[in-house]
């Protein structure tokens, strides 16, 4: 029987969320019929799945470290078969700014924006609001903040000591209108969600409280938006050399017509009420099948 490695937790801030999608995704490998054993990854993460001596490793990490790049390498100099993106196409899309040009490279539609150093952004509007600043490299929404039109200032708690999210911030047009995701599958894209929230914008809380948001499955859309996003998610995980499951965000401004891509998220949460998950049981892969195929897609890239 194939020995499969959840690994989750952490140590990223988004560690709670990655605590979530690794007990669902444990779950469902015993009920694909794998022998499962679920490890809290710590910095001893090399010497934690020797002692599991496992055959496979199902990556249900979010944010840095997981979702980046580095625990991908480990895996890889372990030799270590694992699901979802390899170190380089992690690596970038964990980079909205290296995201970004990519994503241009090939034709898709990004905001206008790029990287400030944080203390002018603090000092001055760095461009005619609305705009958002955020991250270059986190998840969850953590560190976003969105600046509205007549806004007062400029964001100036991107200079205090507190920030955590680095010297330099990217910073973006605001786009208005419909927020929509995409879920890849191999090379298939799976359906378009529409999110929609009673708060502010897709914040932590809209994401994970209970209500916070509501998913339209398939989102109402004109066909050819419909299969503009389904294309567009599929061409952003070919274009960043993306393996197993994606998910792309994306910004659909309806009066100008617009489809913006936003990110592509490489360890994409996956509880069974996550936005892949019902994408896929939306096209009939339910859960356990959804698991048993990455699993069985899982590699060494070298
Ligand atoms: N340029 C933008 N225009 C409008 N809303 C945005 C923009 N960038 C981010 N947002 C909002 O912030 C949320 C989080 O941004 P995103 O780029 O998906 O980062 P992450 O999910 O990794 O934190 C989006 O889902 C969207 O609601
Ligand atoms: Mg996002």
């Amino acid at each position: 029987m194939t020995r499969v490695a959840v690994i989750m937790g952490g140590w990223s801030s988004e560690r709670p969320v990655s605590l979530v999608s690794g007990r669902e995704l444990a779950r469902a490998g015993r009920e694909a019929g794998y022998d499962v054993v679920e490890i809290d990854a710590g910095r001893d993460l090399a010497d934690q799945l020797k002692a599991a001596a496992v055959d496979v490793v199902l990556n249900g990490l979010h944010g840095p470290f997981g979702e980046d790049g580095c625990v991908q390498g480990l895996l890889e100099v372990m030799g270590l078969p694992y699901t979802h993106s390899g170190v380089l196409a992690s690596a970038l899309a964990m980079d909205k700014q290296k995201s970004r040009a990519i994503y241009a490279q090939v034709g898709l539609d990004i905001a206008e924006g790029g990287l400030f150093a944080r203390s002018e952004i603090a000092a001055r509007h760095v461009m005619e609001p609305p705009y958002v600043v955020k991250p270059v490299a986190e998840g969850s929404s953590f560190g976003v903040i969105i600046v509205r039109e007549g806004a007062n200032g400029p964001p100036r708690e991107v200079a205090e000591a507190g920030w955590a999210f680095g010297e330099r911030v990217l910073v973006e047009k605001f786009i208005p209108g419909r927020e929509l995701t995409v879920g890849v599958m191999g090379d298939r894209a799976l359906a378009v969600t529409e999110i929609t929230t009673l708060r502010e914008y897709y914040d932590y809380a809209a994401k994970y409280d209970h209500g916070g948001s509501r998913h339209i499955i398939p989102a109402d859309l004109p066909d050819e938006i419909t299969t503009a996003a389904l294309d567009a998610a599929l061409k952003a995980h070919q274009a960043l050399g993306c393996r197993g499951v994606t998910r792309s965000d994306f910004r659909f401004d309806d009066e100008a017509g617009r489809l913006v891509i936003l990110e592509t998220n490489t360890q994409p949460g996956m509880t069974p009420t996550s936005l892949v998950p019902e994408q896929a049981a939306h096209v009939g892969v339910d859960f356990p099948a959804l698991v048993r195929w990455m699993i069985e897609d899982a590699s060494c890239q070298r």
